[in-house]
Formats: structure tokens, C-alpha cells, sequence
């Protein structure tokens, strides 16, 4: 619905990934070669934070049992009929914002 304030562009760094609050959604934030996505942070595994993994390219991985997800779509790696949701976003000058509602 609305776009909202979630971080700084130079707060995540490129190959990086970091947690964030927008709206009261947790929300992982993800830098790949300078362009940011944001998908849920909660894994559907067992809620795991995806903002705490290690990303390679464009996909990052659950830091506590290694499930693999796109961060440009929120979709499980090795079964991508399944997928945390993935948010609209914008960079505004120095600000990433983040629409909480929306699906990618
Ligand atoms: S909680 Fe993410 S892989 Fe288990």
C-alpha cells in the first residue's frame, strides 16, 4: 500500500543482507551488485532470520538449517513453487523504501 522508510542504502553493503523493522514486519533487506531487494525475514522452515544469512549472488542462505531463497523473488532455491514474500521497493536518494503490503 504505502511505501515506508526501512534503511539506508549504504547500511547494507553489496553481497550483504540485513534484518529490518518496516511497519512491524520483519524484513530482510538484501544488496546484490548494488541493486536491493527486500523479501520476509522469517524462514519457513522453522523462522529462521533470512536477514542473518550469507548471501552468494542472488541467493541467500537460512543461517540455522541452510535453506536457499532467492532474494529477487522470496522463492525456495530447490523448490520454487514455495517462497517467503517478496516486497516492492524503492531507493530514494540515500533511503530504501519498502511497501510491507505488497507482493513482488
Ligand atoms: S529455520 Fe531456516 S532452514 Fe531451518
Amino acid at each position: 500500500m504505502a511505501f515506508a522508510r526501512a534503511a539506508k542504502t549504504n547500511e547494507i553493503t553489496p553481497g550483504t543482507i540485513r534484518e529490518f523493522q518496516v511497519e512491524g514486519k520483519a524484513i530482510a533487506l538484501a544488496n546484490v551488485g548494488g541493486k536491493f531487494y527486500a523479501i520476509n525475514n522469517t524462514c519457513l522452515h522453522r523462522g529462521g532470520p533470512l536477514g542473518q544469512g550469507v548471501m552468494d549472488g542472488n541467493v541467500v542462505t537460512c543461517p540455522w538449517h541452510g535453506w536457499q531463497y532467492d532474494v529477487m523473488t522470496g522463492k525456495i532455491s530447490q523448490n520454487p513453487a514455495v517462497g517467503v514474500d517478496c516486497y516492492r521497493l524503492e531507493v530514494r536518494g540515500e533511503d530504501i523504501f519498502v511497501d510491507a503490503d505488497s507482493h513482488c
